[in-house]
């Protein structure tokens, strides 16, 4: 069975209802093992055994927060093959998948064989602790789906 981690961190909550929006869409695409953690709680073995991670991050002074930093660190010094890896951001002005990028470089520096799913998602708020501009929470549901399509079967 195709399983799915979604991992955020948050200051203000916003990324979390990205995060929540995102395994919808993947729940949408058939899935039915999907999980979300925030940074702090991702369990090892939920990680190894997922088929899809997603990982998503404010954007904080242009990119991913020290948190996120550090998971991707980890990660990418564990097994990646035959997983799909998707990055995502919420951001609030002309940062448009700035902290996405970092992380996505961040992971193919370490793990250059990486399948990552790139372009990742990119998520606006209206003001520093939201609310997320109108859209963007449907644009995260389409975002699980595609994700969900870009796994190995
Ligand atoms: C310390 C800090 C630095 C930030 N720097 C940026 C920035 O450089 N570019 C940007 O677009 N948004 C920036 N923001 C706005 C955040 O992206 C916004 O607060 C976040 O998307 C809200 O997500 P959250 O509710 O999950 O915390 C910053 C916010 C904080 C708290």
């Amino acid at each position: 069975m195709v399983k799915v981690l979604v991992v955020y961190d948050t200051r203000h909550g916003n990324t979390k209802t990205i995060a929540s929006s995102i395994a919808d869409g993947v729940l949408d695409s058939g899935v039915t093992d999907v999980v979300i953690r925030s940074v702090g709680e991702v369990d090892e073995g939920e990680f190894r055994d997922a088929d899809g991670v997603l990982i998503g991050t404010p954007n904080h002074a242009g990119g991913p927060t020290r948190r996120v930093r550090k998971l991707i660190r980890d990660v990418s010094g564990s097994d990646l093959s035959g997983k799909t890896i998707g990055f995502f951001d919420t951001y609030m002005g002309g940062d448009l998948r700035k902290a996405t990028a970092k992380m996505e470089a961040g992971l193919r520096k370490r793990s250059p064989d990486a399948n990552i799913m790139s372009p990742g998602g990119s998520f606006r708020v209206d003001r520093m602790k939201g609310p997320l501009a109108e859209g963007e929470k449907e644009k995260a549901r389409e975002f699980g789906k595609a994700l969900a399509s870009r796994i190995r079967r």
